[in-house]
């Protein structure tokens, strides 16, 4: 089975991007080792902190964001970083090519039930001689990210990571530490029967989702002619990794529920690099009215509306919004 450097090396990939990547995974198996201890690693639980999202920060993304800090900010691949659990961005080497964003743990709530929860990552290119302290060189737009990633901390580790070549995944192992490629090109399958979405906030969403949601629902004797599965992991990471494995529709859509936060799901660290990887393999990703790859970012911390998956039944949900 072929390992991840010699994968990379042939599509091309300059070295520094292929030791940036080696790196960030580093840091991944490092909170893999922590994450499948569980209780045993005494990082279960919440820190009385909240995060720039206001949200609790749980001790193991205390964790998984120091873990890819100090990594990344050591290694002298990258410019500067951006996180979920980081205010503003962090200065690096100011020589260096790369800029990352992540989120350092992708749905947290799920640590202390023991279910999915993943690493997700989006690497761009700095602007030449751009000021590493300068937080808006990370606002491009999706299309330009270098490549895009995320790590599943399950029953194995899976890393899905795209180059602009294709989505790849590769499986830990854990007796070597090293990512194996077990699914070269995947692809999203064009139609499905499964959708993903918290259907609590229904009485919140707008009516185009409304709309579509509740033809889903209807099943083989409303207009769609055929029944839908439903399923909802909680996490982004989770679901997005289903979805790339057997196709789907995931969807956080706006919503009114607190209306100083009509959507959930952060741009550049989540809705962004989810969005590579589905479109490089072949699905589809966009907010109902745009592409997610097209938007210029304004603010690091910007959140988005997200529609993505198999091609079809994208466009059949985006149908409902014109
Ligand atoms: O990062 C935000 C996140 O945890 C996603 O991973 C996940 O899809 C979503 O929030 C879950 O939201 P909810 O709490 O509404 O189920
Ligand atoms: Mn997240």
């Amino acid at each position: 089975m072929r390992r991840l450097p010699p994968v990379l090396l042939k599509d091309g990939c300059s070295h520094d991007l292929i030791s940036l990547i080696r790196t960030i995974l580093a840091a991944c198996k490092e909170i893999s080792f922590r994450v499948g201890q569980g209780a045993l690693s005494g990082v279960l639980g919440s820190t009385l902190d909240e995060n720039i999202q206001g949200e609790t920060q749980k001790k193991l993304d205390v964790l998984s964001n120091q873990l890819l800090k100090d990594i990344l900010l050591e290694s002298g691949y990258v410019k500067a970083i951006a996180s979920e659990e980081e205010p503003g961005t962090v200065a690096g080497n100011p020589d260096a090519e790369y800029i990352v964003a992540f989120d350092p743990l992708d749905g947290s709530s799920n640590i202390d039930i023991n279910s999915l929860v993943g690493t997700i990552f989006s690497i761009m290119r700095a602007p030449k001689d751009s000021d590493p302290a300068d937080p808006n060189i990370f606002l491009q737009k999706g299309d330009q990210q270098v490549a895009a990633g995320y790590v599943l901390y399950g029953p194995s580790t899976m890393l899905a990571l795209t180059t602009g070549q294709g989505t790849r995944i590769f499986t830990l192992d854990k007796t070597q530490g090293t990512f194996l490629l077990t699914q070269d090109f995947a692809k999203v399958p064009e139609q499905t029967k499964e959708f993903a979405i918290n259907t609590s906030n229904q009485r919140h969403w707008q009516p185009a989702m409304q709309n579509y949601i509740s033809d889903l629902l209807a099943g083989e004797t409303g207009p769609r002619g055929r029944n839908f599965n439903m399923r909802w992991i909680a996490a982004m990471v989770g679901d997005v990794h289903r979805v790339l494995s057997r196709g789907g529709l995931f969807t956080y859509p706006q919503d009114t529920k607190n209306p100083e936060k009509p959507y959930k799901l952060r741009l550049l660290y989540e809705a962004n690099p989810m969005a590579m990887l589905i479109e490089q393999a072949g699905g589809l990703a966009s907010t109902g009215y745009e592409r997610i790859m097209d938007i210029e970012p304004e603010q690091i911390h910007q959140r988005v509306a997200v529609i993505l998956g198999s091609k079809e039944e994208v466009e059949a949900c985006l149908s409902y919004h014109k």
